[in-house]
């Protein structure tokens, strides 16, 4: 375990440098955090401090970016990721509705995770499955044709699935 977390501080340090002679726009912060978030599954305090340090920008700037956009999580994501597609083709046959149920359903905002820390939610691009949309990914399980009913019924199925393991 230690080996892969230094790996993964090794390989997001090296990708830091990769970037760091370029002009400090957010846009290469952003790009520094998307790596941080793709290796550790979300941004822990430590790792923010890291990258503070390595790019020399306040911790603060990074803290301000990294909540300002929905799709960096700062908490440990939940068991199961919820990623909602707002792709055009699912935006347009009604994924704000289903976003909206799976708030209420799981009485959490984009970036959290529930209590019971099974279930997290984020938002998607394109997802690669236009022709089901409207389509939510749950974990790496495609999930097309939604509906609000329909994915309330989805996640029902997975807290029985956790109950039973
Ligand atoms: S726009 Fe949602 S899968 Fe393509």
């Amino acid at each position: 375990m230690e080996v892969i977390e230094k790996n993964k501080k090794q390989e997001l340090k090296e990708f830091i440098e990769s970037v760091k002679d370029k002009e400090h726009s957010d846009s290469y912060l952003i790009a520094v955090l998307h790596k941080a978030q793709q290796l550790y599954g979300f941004l822990p305090r430590e790792v923010m401090d890291d990258i503070a340090q390595q790019m020399q920008i306040p911790t603060a700037h990074i803290w301000g970016v990294a909540t300002f956009y929905h799709y960096f999580n700062l908490t440990p994501p939940g068991k199961f990721v919820i990623s909602v597609c707002l792709g055009t083709a699912c935006y347009v046959k009604g994924a704000a509705e289903i976003l909206e149920a799976i708030k209420k359903e799981l009485k959490i905002d984009l970036g959290q995770v529930t209590e019971d820390r099974l279930f997290s939610l984020q938002l998607a691009r394109c997802l690669g499955a236009c022709g089901v949309a409207p389509v939510v990914m749950i974990g790496d399980k495609i999930h097309g044709e939604m509906t609000p009913q329909k994915i309330v019924e989805v996640i029902n199925q997975y807290r029985k699935t956790a109950k039973n393991k």
